[in-house]
């Protein structure tokens, strides 16, 4: 039997008293007192108490008396003021007293409480996601993040954007994470490549007239996983014909001043500011700068030329620098262990230790107070505008781990001190991205991606200081996180060539690579430019959430299994004879 529902279970108010409603649901709790029953019946919109009494059918009142938790349940009833009412539910001015009840399905005990504020470990709540996602807060975060969608696709819709799907079986493309593979059973020994993003399709849709292209697009990338990063996510993927960077930004600014307003009903003004990735680096120490405290890195080199500390002046010799910030009001916070702490895990970001100067009434304290005097120190305190109260911490390395490090304990600083404020919004586009940089190994790549356009006033420094080119590449920030990146394109097969050459690939390589856009760009290429935003990310921040599993319905743990299928699994029987694959010994399950 299924009732015909009248009202969700997060509707009814004091106005609809009198009515006879129907609800269905899931018993969110049940207390039974004798004769009388009261269960808590909740849906993805909120909680209604529902009452069972003596002028309830006795077969009703008797079933009502075997509920349990999360009991999937239709009642019929009729709506009545609440002697004590619930100031913290919406409905909680009413309860429905209950005239029939039918039982969809009973439930065993849940492995995982459905609430809220369940601190449950997240691998359980990962196995059992469909019981984590009755939570309350979950739908809310399923239905925010839906809305974000419509916004998206109504906003981009309305300024001549096409939304097209592009394949998911493809070739390696060049985002720089390794790929997922895919292998083929019709060419045995070849394989597929899940898109790290839809890059170079959406180019194509470019020299095809497509003009204005959008997807929401799943993207696959075999990276280690981190609060936001996922081995699949979603991007909000658009491209643009016959514009440059100004065009691009004037677009998004627009479709996150929209978003701003409609899921939040927040105001945001535009533009926003633009930073260059120099400026960013060196007032913040990161690409993607929290910019909602003050907290800026100082450069600290000429203060301490020609000081006696050995330390220092090796770093100095040898080309490294020393940075420092200053954390207002920061002496009386940071006790010995405190920053025993923060050294520890600087460290992971390549800083040998972690310099403090203390500036407080009773005078000036430092770890370095050994090699340095009172004035020497004060000089210092100068520098970084300490006053008194405040504390300076210092690293002095190569520039990357000064920058890293205190890019890092800025950030980690403003944390611990409560000076990141979750409903403050600080967008930010960093542009004027270095063309090129080098990875861990040593090894040339594109900072962004290749087909990136270089500064075209910068060209004549490809063959001369190709380190110190610029591209055309922009980040949109926001409160620290990358939240999208993207670029003016190469639209000239000939250039194009070229930054394949420059990033020391031979002519076969580029062919078998990339061989189909070069040869699309030979048949009139207009130029194009777009961007990705990280839709996981952009929700995650919305909601204040502090990880993008809380966004995703059916994320992946930190190993990278799906914990309710329980993906990887070995492949079937048969199944890798017919790939034409035999596994290595190690790897046999
Ligand atoms: P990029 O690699 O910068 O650019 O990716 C764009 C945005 O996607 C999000 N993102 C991720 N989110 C969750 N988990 C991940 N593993 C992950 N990796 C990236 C970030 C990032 O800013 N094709 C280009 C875009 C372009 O040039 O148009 C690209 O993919 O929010």
């Amino acid at each position: 039997m299924l009732f015909k529902r009248t009202h969700m279970c997060g509707e009814l108010r004091l106005a609809d008293e009198g009515k006879h409603v129907t609800l269905n649901g899931w018993v969110a709790k049940s207390r039974s007192l004798g004769s009388l029953v009261f269960v808590d019946l909740r849906d993805k919109t909120g909680i209604t108490q529902v009452t069972f009494n003596e002028d309830a059918p006795a077969e009703i009142l008797e079933a009502a008396k075997s509920l349990r938790s999360e009991f999937c349940i239709g009642v019929k009833g009729t709506v009545k003021e609440r002697s004590s009412k619930n100031a913290n539910i919406d409905t909680g001015d009413i309860e429905v007293f209950a005239d029939d009840l039918v039982i969809y399905s009973k439930a065993d005990t849940p492995p995982i409480y459905v609430r809220d504020d369940d601190n449950v470990d997240e691998n359980l709540r990962l196995k059992y996601r469909y019981l984590d996602l009755r939570k309350n807060k979950m739908q809310r975060n399923l239905s925010f993040r839906h809305k974000v969608v419509k916004v998206c696709r109504d906003y981009f819709d309305e300024n001549g954007f096409t939304e097209v799907e592009t394949p998911i079986l493809i070739k390696p493309t060049p985002e720089g994470a390794r790929d997922y593979i895919v292998p083929s059973r019709i060419h045995n020994g070849y394989f597929y490549a899940l898109p790290q993003s839809p890059q170079m399709f959406k180019q194509l849709l470019m020299v095809s007239g497509t003009d204005r292209y959008l997807q929401i697009a799943k993207c696959f990338r075999d990276e280690d996983l981190r609060a936001d990063r996922q081995p699949e996510f979603t991007q909000i993927d658009l491209e643009m014909s016959f514009a440059g960077v100004d065009e691009v930004i004037e677009v998004q600014e627009g479709f996150l001043k929209r978003v701003m307003k409609e899921v939040k009903g927040i105001d945001i003004e535009t533009p926003f500011p633009r930073m260059t990735y120099a400026e960013a680096m060196e007032r913040y120490g990161s690409d993607k700068p929290d910019t909602r405290f003050d907290i800026e890195l100082i450069k600290l080199n000429d203060v301490f030329e020609g000081c006696s500390f050995g330390l220092f002046t090796d770093n100095l010799a040898a080309g490294g620098d020393i940075r420092g910030i200053c954390v207002p009001g920061g002496a009386s916070e940071f006790s010995r262990k405190k920053i025993d702490k923060l050294t520890n895990e600087v460290k992971h970001y390549g800083a040998k230790g972690l310099i403090w100067i203390k500036y407080e009434e009773s005078g000036i304290s430092s770890s370095i107070g050994k090699y340095f005097s009172e004035e020497e120190l004060k000089a210092v305190l100068d520098k970084c505008g300490a006053t008194c109260g405040d504390i300076v911490f210092i690293v002095s390395g190569t520039s990357k781990v000064t920058y890293d490090s205190l890019g890092f304990l800025r950030r980690r600083i403003a944390g611990l001190l409560g000076m990141l404020d979750d409903n403050q919004f600080n967008f930010l586009w960093v542009v004027d991205f270095p063309m090129f940089e080098k990875d861990e190994e040593g090894n040339m790549r594109a900072t962004h991606h290749p087909f990136t356009q270089p500064k075209l006033d910068e060209l004549d420094k490809l063959d001369t200081d190709v380190f110190s080119v610029n591209a055309d590449a922009y980040d949109i920030v926001l409160n620290g996180v990358e939240l999208g990146g993207g670029s003016v394109r190469i639209h000239d097969k000939d250039l194009q060539k070229k930054m394949f050459t420059i990033l020391g690939l031979t002519d076969e390589e580029c062919q078998e690579k990339f061989g189909f856009l070069i040869e699309a760009f030979k048949y009139g290429a207009p130029p194009h430019a777009g961007l990705a935003y990280g839709l996981d990310r952009l929700v995650m921040l919305l909601l204040g959430e502090k990880s993008i599993r809380e966004v995703i319905a059916f994320p992946k743990n930190q190993a990278a299994e799906c914990p309710v299928c329980e993906a990887p699994a070995p492949a079937g029987e048969g199944q890798l004879e017919e790939l034409g694959i035999a596994l290595a010994e190690s790897a046999e399950a």
